[in-house]
């Protein structure tokens, strides 16, 4: 696996790899859910190329930022036993040199939830992974669904600038008790992480209840807020919605939509998802 550090080095050692080339973005602390991506990139492309880059710029607030986990020889043996054959692991001010001004911004699936709770985050996010599918110009690039309004931010993204990728979203991949992999799951307490669960477990009781026949929006909304308010170490049901996977707007009513929900435990935000169909 060859690692480069700047955009100069990673354009020129594409020039000499084979097409297609599969592009799987990270900020590190690689886990499970990484490497799904990262094997499904290798099953579809002659190339792979993954980035590691803790984007300050999607973060809000810089404790978070700073405690962010980077244990970097960790995830280099990761990503290489897993085949990727380029990692790219810029500075910050590689990516943002002196005098850097643009920032992309979307409404529409950014506005609401994540985007309400972390403004700016996803124009940072836009903003980073225009620059990562413009410095690698891969022919996919691969999100996990976990991160589901990220995706549909990303997909509103490559569409309005008519940027020429293709996105592969992959299933999220989980603990053995439910609790969806994440980054941050190791910034959890003993205490937290026993909790964690009961988010997944609220979302599949309602995506079990849907299933039943009870598909009345209200009642599955009502009935996961209840549930998560039951876990007492979550300090904040930040919200629950149904809604539409790919504009993130309130779900009409029929066909598949996404159960999406958000809690905080103390200074930990856990996002999850289920797919109601
Ligand atoms: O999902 C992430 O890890 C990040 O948001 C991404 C896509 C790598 C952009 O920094």
């Amino acid at each position: 696996m060859l690692r480069v550090w700047t955009v100069t080095e990673l354009r020129a050692a594409l020039q000499s790899m084979p097409r297609p080339v599969g592009l799987v973005p990270t900020m590190g602390a690689v886990h499970e859910g990484h490497l799904s991506l990262v094997k499904q990139a290798r099953s579809d492309n002659a190339t792979v190329v993954a980035t590691i880059f803790v984007n300050p710029t999607q973060f809000d607030e810089t404790q978070d930022l700073e405690h962010y986990p980077r244990p970097i020889e960790q995830d280099l043996a990761l990503l290489e036993s897993e085949g990727v054959d380029l990692v790219f692991t810029p500075s910050t001010d590689e990516m943002y040199h002196p005098g850097f001004m643009t920032t992309i911004h979307i409404e529409g699936p950014a506005r609401e939830f994540e985007g309400a709770a972390r403004p700016g985050h996803f124009d940072g996010v836009a903003t980073v992974v225009a620059k990562l599918l413009l410095q690698s110009l891969p022919e996919v690039v691969y999100f996990g669904r976990k991160d589901a309004q990220q995706v549909a931010v990303v997909r509103r993204l490559v569409s309005d600038l008519d940027i020429p990728v293709a996105l592969a979203v992959m299933s999220t991949i989980r603990e053995h008790d439910g609790l969806a992999m994440s980054s941050r799951n190791v910034t959890l307490s003993e205490d937290q992480r026993r909790a964690a669960p009961a988010l997944f477990l609220a979302l599949s009781a309602m995506r079990d209840r849907y299933r039943s026949g009870m598909q009345n929006a209200v009642q599955l909304k009502e009935g996961c807020t209840a549930l998560l308010t039951q876990e007492l170490l979550f300090d904040l049901v930040d919200y629950v919605a149904l809604v539409d996977e790919e504009t993130f707007i309130p779900w009409g009513g029929t066909g598949s939509c996404l159960l999406v929900a958000a809690v905080r435990m103390g200074s930990v935000r856990l996002i999850d998802n289920v797919v109601l169909d």
